[in-house]
């Protein structure tokens, strides 16, 4: 099995959980777009997932020892700030398959805690924002972004990634504050073309109240090497995704199950030492 070098434990899980919910917190209210939800909508979803917890003690006879421990942890997860980061992981996935299933483009994968929009735009051709020295095999990416129909659309795509030690800006201490966060905003061809490096496999924070279910339970914590995108075009629905590198010993164990085969890319090695790709974007029209 490959081995990665461990990123350097310089970001605290505090630190990051704190950060993914003040940013959270900073965007407009999640509850305006739910302002009309009928309360028997609220009463069936509420007490479907209250029914299966219920189900999972009768059925396991939880103690209450075990009560008592899961009170703590999940005021813990509040103290951590790491909300955003435990729903991202454990169930976003399910929420993202719910929300896409009906597309015949690229259907997506999680948007996790770590987007900032307004990233600097950089035009259809250019270098995502790095430090002089950033580590990393440099990658080159073409790709368009169409319609459904072939159209190349006049569009935009935001793109975010962990640098080779795992860690993303604005998150983690000490990175420049748009470092690997870029927009590229394609012309009437649809195309694009971005230099980058290739991300390093990314394990959240295992210092706080998630590491501490992920040691207890035994899980491990990594998700594999990924590039996070937001792709958009007037009259066509957002697609939120990830990308990933093949070879990857987590493609297949992802913590956060965001992995899917057709999100893979299939990088190129070229003779400079640099890596080339090809990834396109067929964006749904707004039903
Ligand atoms: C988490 C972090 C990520 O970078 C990601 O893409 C998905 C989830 C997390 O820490 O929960
Ligand atoms: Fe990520």
């Amino acid at each position: 099995m490959t081995t990665f070098d461990t990123p350097v434990p310089t970001a605290t899980a505090a630190a990051s959980g704190a950060s993914a919910t003040d940013r959270f917190r900073a965007d407009k209210s999640p509850y305006d777009a739910v302002r009309d939800t009928p309360r028997e909508r609220v009463d069936l979803l509420a007490r479907e997932v209250l029914t299966a917890v219920h189900e999972t003690v009768r059925r396991h006879k939880v103690t209450y020892d075990e009560y008592n421990a899961l009170k703590a942890w999940l005021i813990g997860v509040g103290e951590d700030g790491e909300w955003p980061l435990f729903l991202d992981a454990w169930v976003e996935h399910a929420v993202e398959d719910v929300a896409t299933s009906h597309r015949s483009g690229n259907r997506g994968s999680i948007e996790g805690p770590y987007y900032v929009p307004n990233s600097p735009d950089l035009g259809a051709d250019g270098e995502m924002p790095m430090r002089p020295d950033e580590q990393g095999t440099p990658l080159v990416w073409n790709g368009t972004i169409t319609s459904t129909d072939g159209t190349p659309l006049n569009g935009k795509v935001e793109l975010w990634h962990a640098d080779a030690d795992g860690f993303y800006s604005q998150f983690a201490p000490g990175l420049p504050q748009w470092n690997l966060r870029g927009s590229f905003t394609t012309g009437p061809d649809g195309a694009f073309r971005i230099r980058t490096i290739r991300p390093a496999p990314y394990q959240i924070p295992t210092d706080g109240s998630c590491g501490k279910l992920i040691a207890a339970a035994g899980w491990h914590a990594w998700r594999p090497a990924h590039l996070h995108v937001k792709v958009s075009a007037p009259g066509h629905e957002l697609l939120t995704a990830q990308l990933y590198f093949p070879g990857d010993p987590h493609n297949d164990d992802d913590i956060a199950t965001a992995v899917k085969p057709e999100l893979v890319l299939a990088p190129v090695p070229q003779p400079d030492g640099s890596e080339a790709v090809v990834y396109d974007f067929v964006l749904d029209p707004v039903r």
